[in-house]
């Protein structure tokens, strides 16, 4: 079984307000993307992991990250403008005879080994997988005037992580098939449901959080301490 997992990490950070891409900012006096790549490079079920950085950034992520931590099954690839984009430029440079993709946020560093080995488990039973987590807030359907249209029930309501993890064929299929007729999704998933391939949730962790905003640092530096503690990780 050959997986690589396509790890997009080309975005701008907007959100965090930060001078440098929040990728390259530092948990415990380490880099989130170090962080991340880490637990891959370590995972003996992934067999390469495929980099999207953007092209002014190869620079910086050579220096403070690759230089530094010497990956192994590190490729770097040139990302795009949206998320999908940058993961449709890892797909290119994948392995072609790669059995199983899995594609995680650069900027979710906390996410545990056993979590990337069950979703290759799964995703060798279904073909598709995404980690998710049960939702603890009440969610509310809302219309254009800002009024409840309907409250769905919270059983059936699953906040969704990385890593999402496919049949390399699949979601090949699903990324072609959604550029060629200009859909944009929030997720990879999404581009496989579109064409009717069902996708089974693997359960996570709430510490899987994607660094967004800056006080998800302090929260992320805060879980990492407290993991090391405990020789979680
Ligand atoms: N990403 C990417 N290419 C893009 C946009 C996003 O590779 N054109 C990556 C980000 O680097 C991140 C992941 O997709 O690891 C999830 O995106 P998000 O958290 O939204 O990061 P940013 O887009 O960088 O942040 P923001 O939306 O606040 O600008
Ligand atoms: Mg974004």
């Amino acid at each position: 079984l050959f997986t690589s997992v396509i790890i997009p990490a080309a975005g701008q950070g907007r959100r965090m307000n930060a001078s440098i891409n929040k990728q390259y900012l530092t948990l415990s006096g380490k880099p989130i993307l170090a962080h991340t790549l880490d637990v891959f490079e370590r995972c003996p079920l992934i067999n390469e992991i495929i980099l999207v950085v953007n092209k002014e950034e190869f620079r910086i992520c050579q220096q403070q990250v690759l230089k530094l931590y010497h990956y192994k099954k590190v490729h770097l690839v040139e990302g795009g403008d949206t998320r999908q984009e940058s993961v449709y430029q890892g797909l290119k440079a994948v392995n072609p005879r790669a059995d199983i993709v899995m594609t995680h946020d650069g900027a979710r560093p906390i996410i545990q080994e056993s979590v990337i080995i069950e979703s290759i488990y799964e995703t060798m039973k279904h073909q598709a997988t995404v980690v998710g987590v049960p939702a603890k807030n009440t969610i509310k359907v809302i219309n254009v005037d800002g009024f409840v249209e309907h409250t769905p029930d919270r059983d059936y309501l699953v906040e969704i992580q990385t890593p999402q993890t496919f049949a390399f064929k699949l979601l090949r299929e699903a990324h072609e098939s959604a550029r060629k007729e200009g859909i944009e999704g929030t997720d990879d998933a999404f581009l496989v449901e579109r064409l009717g391939h069902p996708v089974k949730i693997v359960t996570g962790h709430y510490t899987n959080i994607k660094i967004t905003t800056p006080e998800d640092l302090i929260i992320a530096e805060s879980i990492i301490k407290r993991f090391d503690k405990n020789d979680k990780r």
